[in-house]
């Protein structure tokens, strides 16, 4: 069955669009592209490369002259030099501000194929086809686009919404383990700041989403990751389409991210994504406990239902003052307070503005892997 969601635009710059969550759905990609496209320029990762070209030939035989531009794997895609490369590639092809690109691949490209578009003659329509699950449910609809520098990630790029967005689960089929479970994170964060359900399915299913077996999942598997993806696509696309550029209720689907961030810089990009944010959703968790305002129980559900999914629950207690130090850093860029999302209950978020260092101090002696004499039973009232 085919599932459309609508994000809702505001603007003529930021039309509405539909995420297509399904399968076999190349022959949905006109009507994603709209009138007046002739040409497509399909960008993907030359791991993907029997995909890209499944999708370029499509759409040959639907009538487009239809291009394809192979790109570094992961995160070697999000730099300058590439998205000058796809630059070069656009203007050599003539591609005017009624043609587009379609990205195929996970969130590094569609963080580029989108940047790409955005700044080439100040923005042409993308349609993405996520084919990592982090991808489907986060990075591929919202409109965020970027790439890296040398010194930091996503700090060059563009609000620029995809004119579309296909979710084809039998991308899933190929993706590893690991891919999967890291992209299990965000979903859950999903259930954690907006929809309940998602943790009851995860809760009954984890063992069989832990130990992904792509193409030999069973059908129940392929049933819950597909309700899964669909939900967390559904909270994504009512937040987005209320605040498409992060001035208030978008940041809920920061929840864990901002220690998340912090460790992933720590750590140089070495651990992944899903695994960083596993921890700071913790270390939000237990920061909204040690102020009061969420029960034990909710703290546990964090941590039983990412340690069924093998995510990391705990960092390295001697990392504390270099990940505040990162936070901080991260807080100037922002020119704000340091601030985190944590919730008052399942599906209550709300945001906690310049904490008190020994409240952060708490949460962090909670989630240390070797955690400080004394740490049990410390409460901390410093009015959330
Ligand atoms: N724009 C946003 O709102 C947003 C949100 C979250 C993350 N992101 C960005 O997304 C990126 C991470 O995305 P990701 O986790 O999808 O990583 P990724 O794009 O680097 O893909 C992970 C790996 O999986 C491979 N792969 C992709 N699809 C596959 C498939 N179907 N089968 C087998 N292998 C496959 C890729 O080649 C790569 O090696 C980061 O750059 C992050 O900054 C953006």
């Amino acid at each position: 069955m085919t599932v459309r969601v609508t994000v809702q635009g505001s603007t003529n710059e930021a039309p509405s669009y539909d995420v297509v969550v399904g399968r076999h759905l190349l022959g949905e990609l006109p009507g994603l592209l709209g009138d007046g496209v002739r040409r497509v320029l399909v960008m993907h990762p030359a791991s993907l490369q029997a995909t890209g070209e499944a999708v370029r030939e499509d759409l040959v035989a639907q009538g487009y002259e239809a291009f394809a531009v192979e790109l570094p794997d992961a995160e070697e895609q999000k730099t300058a030099q590439v998205a000058a490369f796809c630059w070069q590639v656009l203007g050599q092809a003539d591609f005017t501000r009624s043609d587009a690109i379609v990205s195929v691949g996970g969130g590094a490209t569609t963080d580029l194929a989108g940047f790409v578009a955005a700044t080439w003659l100040r923005g042409i329509k993308v349609v993405h086809v996520p084919t990592t699950l982090l991808a489907m449910v986060d990075a591929a609809v919202g409109g965020k686009t970027g790439i890296n520098t040398a010194e930091g990630k996503n700090l060059v790029g563009a609000f620029h919404p995809p004119a579309g967005v296909l979710c084809d689960l039998a991308a899933l089929e190929t993706l590893d383990r690991w891919d999967l479970v890291a992209g299990m994170a965000e979903v859950v964060k999903t259930g954690f700041i907006a929809d309940p359900r998602i943790l009851e399915l995860v809760e009954e299913h984890a063992d069989e989403l832990r130990e992904w077996k792509g193409s030999d999942a069973s059908p129940e598997t392929w049933t819950v990751l597909t309700e899964l993806i669909e939900r967390s696509v559904r909270v994504k696309a009512r937040v987005v389409g209320e605040d498409l550029t992060e001035q208030g209720l978008r940041e809920i689907l920061n929840y864990g991210h901002t220690l998340g961030h912090a460790i992933e810089l720590t750590e140089r990009y070495q651990l992944r994504h899903g695994a960083a944010v596993a921890v700071g959703m913790v270390f939000a968790a237990e920061l909204a406990r040690l102020g009061g305002k969420l029960d034990d129980a909710v703290v546990d559900r964090h941590r039983s239902i990412l340690d069924s999914l093998g995510l990391p629950t705990t960092y390295r207690g001697d990392r504390w003052d270099k990940l505040l130090a990162a936070m901080q850093r991260d807080k100037k860029t922002r020119g704000t307070l340091l601030r985190f999302v944590v919730l008052d209950d399942v599906a209550k978020p709300t945001r906690l503005e310049g904490p008190d260092p020994t409240l952060l101090a708490a949460a962090y002696a909670e989630i240390s892997k070797e955690p400080p004499a004394g740490r049990p039973g410390v409460t901390v009232q410093l009015g959330l």
